[in-house]
C-alpha cells in the first residue's frame, strides 16, 4: 500500500496517531486549540484523508479546498451535526463517526450530573474551597432524592438506552419519549413510551439523548420549560443548541425549574449571559466521553475508518452509506 496524506485537525490520543503513522503520513495541527476557518481550509488542502474534531465544521468550502483526491472526513466524536453530508456525498467523499464506544462514558457523565445537580455538589464544594464552610449546618446545600423519582429520557437511541438503564440503581420510574416506539427496549429497561407533554410534566429529571436536528433545535425552550415541575432537574450532555439557552437562563433564574446540569451550549465555548453566575447550574465543558478508554476507542476507530477506506475498502461507521454503493 503507498503512503497517503492524512491531517488531523488537533491532537487526539498518541497512541492512534502513531498506529496511523504505521500505513500513512500524518501531520497534526500544532496548537492547541482548534484551527481558524482560514487554517482549516488551508490545512486540508491536497489531503487523502482528514481526521476532524465536532468543532470543524465540514461543508462544501472545506470538501472543495481538500479537493478531488480527498476520500474520507472522519468525525473524532458520534455527533455529527457539523458535517454537510449532502455536500460530502455529491462529491463522492465518505463521512465517518465513532459511534458505539462512547455510550457508557456519555451516559455515565449524564448521571454524573444529574447526582452532581441533585445534590449540589459543585456548588457546596465551590463553599468549602471558597472557607466558607463553619460546620455542619442543618439547613444547608439541601437537595432533592434521585431514587424512587421519575426519570425522562428523551431519545432512547444508544446512549439514551444506556443512560435509562442505569435508573434500576436507584429504583426509579423510567419514561421516554422518542421518534418512534421501541417496545423490546422498554421491556427490557422496564421504561414506559408517553408522549412529549407527558414527558415535561411529570419528570422529576429530564435528560436529553436526541440528536441535533433541524427539528430538535430549541427541543426544550420557554414554553416546554413552563411544563415541567418546579422541582424539575433538566441535564443536557448531548447538544447545546436542543435547548434555548436564553429561555434556561431565565427559568433558572425564576425558578421555573430547580436546576439544570449542563455539559453542552449554545454557542461553545460562549454561555448565554447569566448562567455561570447561577447557583442551580452545573456547567461543565463538553467533556461527556472525556475519558482515557473512551478517547482511545474513539481514536481507533477513526483510524481504522481512515486506513480501510485508503486501502478501498469499506469503513467500520460510515455515515453517508450511499456514496459506498459504487464501491465492491
Ligand atoms: C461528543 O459530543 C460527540 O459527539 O462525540
Ligand atoms: C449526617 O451526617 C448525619 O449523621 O445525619
Amino acid at each position: 500500500m503507498t503512503r497517503s496524506n492524512v491531517y488531523v485537525t488537533r491532537m487526539i490520543p498518541q497512541q492512534t496517531i502513531d498506529d496511523l503513522r504505521q500505513f500513512h503520513d500524518v501531520e497534526v495541527n500544532p496548537h492547541d486549540r482548534a484551527l481558524t476557518r482560514d487554517e482549516l481550509l488551508k490545512a486540508v488542502r491536497g489531503r487523502d484523508a482528514v481526521i476532524t474534531l465536532l468543532t470543524d465544521s465540514i461543508d462544501a468550502e472545506v470538501l472543495d479546498a481538500a479537493g478531488r483526491g480527498c476520500k474520507i472526513f472522519a468525525n473524532y466524536a458520534v455527533g455529527f451535526n457539523n458535517f454537510d453530508l449532502q455536500a460530502a456525498t455529491e462529491r463522492g467523499v465518505i463521512m465517518t463517526n465513532t459511534p458505539g464506544v462512547l455510550d457508557d462514558a456519555t451516559a455515565t457523565h449524564a448521571w454524573a450530573l444529574l447526582l452532581a445537580t441533585a445534590r449540589r455538589i459543585s456548588e457546596s464544594e465551590r463553599y468549602v474551597r471558597e472557607g466558607k464552610w463553619h460546620g455542619w449546618a442543618p439547613m444547608a446545600f439541601i437537595g432533592q432524592d434521585v431514587d424512587n423519582k421519575t426519570l425522562g429520557v428523551a431519545g432512547l437511541g444508544r446512549i439514551g438506552s444506556k443512560f435509562a438503564r442505569k435508573a434500576a440503581a436507584f429504583d426509579m420510574k423510567v419514561i421516554y419519549t422518542d421518534a418512534q416506539r421501541n417496545p423490546e427496549l422498554e421491556q427490557r429497561l422496564g421504561a414506559t413510551f408517553v408522549d412529549k407533554e407527558t414527558l415535561l410534566r411529570e419528570s422529576d429529571y429530564l435528560s436529553l439523548h436526541l440528536p441535533l436536528l433541524p427539528e430538535t433545535h430549541h427541543y426544550i425552550g420557554a414554553a416546554e420549560l413552563a411544563k415541567m415541575k418546579r422541582t424539575a432537574i433538566l441535564i443536557n450532555a448531548a447538544r447545546g443548541p436542543l435547548v434555548d439557552e436564553k429561555a434556561l437562563v431565565a427559568a433558572l433564574r425564576d425558578k421555573v425549574i430547580w436546576g439544570a446540569g449542563l455539559d453542552v451550549f449554545e454557542r461553545e465555548p460562549e454561555l448565554e449571559p447569566g448562567l455561570s453566575s447561577l447557583d442551580n447550574a452545573l456547567v461543565v465543558p463538553h467533556i461527556a466521553s472525556a475519558t482515557i478508554e473512551t478517547r482511545l476507542a474513539m481514536g481507533k476507530i477513526a483510524v481504522d475508518n481512515v486506513i480501510s477506506v485508503l486501502k478501498g475498502e469499506k469503513p467500520q461507521t460510515c455515515i453517508n452509506p450511499e456514496v459506498l454503493r459504487s464501491m465492491a
